[in-house]
């Protein structure tokens, strides 16, 4: 595949754009779960103007009242021509993706389609909280393959857990995320090739949550999981939602890879009906025309990396961060304070600040926390100090 160089943003920063008394007059988790003296920087929502053709779409679709049910493959159509710009991946195919209501909620039919009850679903933790819900709610049972220690995928863990995943001849899926929440990691075309490897020796399918893949850093490859040898029967989850704030707006893709048409063709009927015309419709247009608004946002996050590996080195050199390839999200190894386990509660008793507690997140998520960084660079500054004060 062909690397797609990003077009220098023209458009301005769009984490710069709000001030905090405009933003706290939003409604959404991220603004109405703590006390207004805390700062919210937990829930992967961005603190960002939407991209001016996603306004332009839904005020349209207001003004026209066309708040029926979705109907065509319009978002599959912006998707599959994003992931050929984007990334050079021209197999994404129309007739292979079906409308979902969101990520996790793909996540889990598609699961549906590929194991039953009982059966293993192996997560690479740490991860997202939600893998560990949704799968443990849909009576399937999760298997742990962590990280290794360089926060990239463990092939010798993982063939291990997928050996224990089928033993007895059991169906087992392998729930990837890719770019993984919450490291960034973005996982090569050699290790996808090689999960793809070991998936197949070992009979297990792979689900890929791939929602953060619009958010990789210039020059980084994002490869998405069905473009790899052997990734043919995989089935992937794909999303304007991280990319472009878009998760009040309830729309999502499934695609599935050639081998996998047939599995994708099980789903029911009724899962279509989930997602709103006016989540799609606005998923649509950030995909179709809201390039130039992410390019801005990723060079936004750029610098809000810098800034944070800046700030922490500055204030509190005892934490660990590496800045990410691809997310928003910062993963901090506090273990060097001499914190309790779950130094987010720290944070935010001492601090006023509140993250996320690596707790959550499994297996490897003891003594972190994750930050989100898609925020102006005034308010990381201000949650830093808050977070060095704490320790004061
Ligand atoms: C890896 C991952 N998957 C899924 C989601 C949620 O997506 P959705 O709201 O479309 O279910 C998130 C949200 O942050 C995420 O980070």
């Amino acid at each position: 595949m062909t690397r797609i160089p990003h077009v220098t943003p023209a458009e301005p920063n769009p984490l710069r754009a709000l001030a905090l008394d405009r933003l706290r007059r939003r409604t959404s988790m991220k603004w109405r779960t703590y006390p207004q003296d805390v700062l919210p920087l937990w829930v992967a929502e961005m603190d960002v103007p939407l991209a001016e053709p996603v306004v332009r779409a839904v005020t349209d679709a207001m003004e026209l009242g066309d708040t029926g049910y979705p109907a065509g493959t319009a978002y599959a159509e912006a998707l599959a021509a994003f992931a050929a710009a984007r990334w050079g991946w021209e197999g994404l195919a129309v007739e292979r993706t079906a409308i979902v209501p969101d990520v996790m909620l793909g996540v889990v039919e598609m699961l549906r389609l590929v194991t039953g009850p009982g059966d293993a679903v192996v997560v690479t933790p740490p991860v997202y909280p939600p893998f560990f819900q949704f799968v443990g709610h849909m009576d399937r049972r999760l298997c742990e393959a962590p990280l290794g220690p360089d926060l990239r995928l463990d092939l010798g863990a993982l063939e291990e857990t997928f050996r224990r995943a089928v033993a007895g001849g059991r169906p087992a899926a392998y729930l990837l995320c890719s770019p993984h929440n919450p490291t960034g990691t973005v996982h090569t075309a050699g290790e996808l090739t090689a999960v793809a490897a070991l998936a197949e020796r070992y009979g297990v399918r792979v689900v890929a949550d791939e929602i953060h893949a619009p958010l990789v850093v210039e020059g980084v490859d994002f490869v998405p999981y069905l473009s790899v040898p052997g990734g043919e029967n995989g089935l992937s989850l794909m999303s304007a939602s991280k990319g472009w704030n878009l998760a009040g707006l309830k729309a999502a893709l499934a695609v599935a890879g050639p081998a996998a048409a047939a599995d994708l063709a099980r789903l029911p009927e009724e899962v279509s009906h989930g997602p709103s015309h006016v989540g799609v419709l606005a998923h649509t247009a950030a995909l179709r025309e809201g390039t130039a608004w992410l390019d801005a946002l990723l060079a936004g996050l750029d610098d809000n990396r810098r800034l944070l590996a800046g700030l922490l080195a500055e204030q509190l050199p005892a934490i660990g961060y590496r800045p990410s390839e691809a997310t928003y999200l910062a993963w901090l190894d506090c273990r060097a304070l001499g914190l309790p386990d779950d130094p987010g509660q720290v944070f935010l008793e001492r601090g006023r600040v509140a993250l996320n507690s690596g707790t959550d997140f499994g297996t490897g998520g003891t003594g972190h926390v994750r930050l989100n960084l898609a925020t102006s660079p005034e308010v990381i500054t201000e949650a830093v100090r808050r977070m060095a004060k704490a320790m004061a």
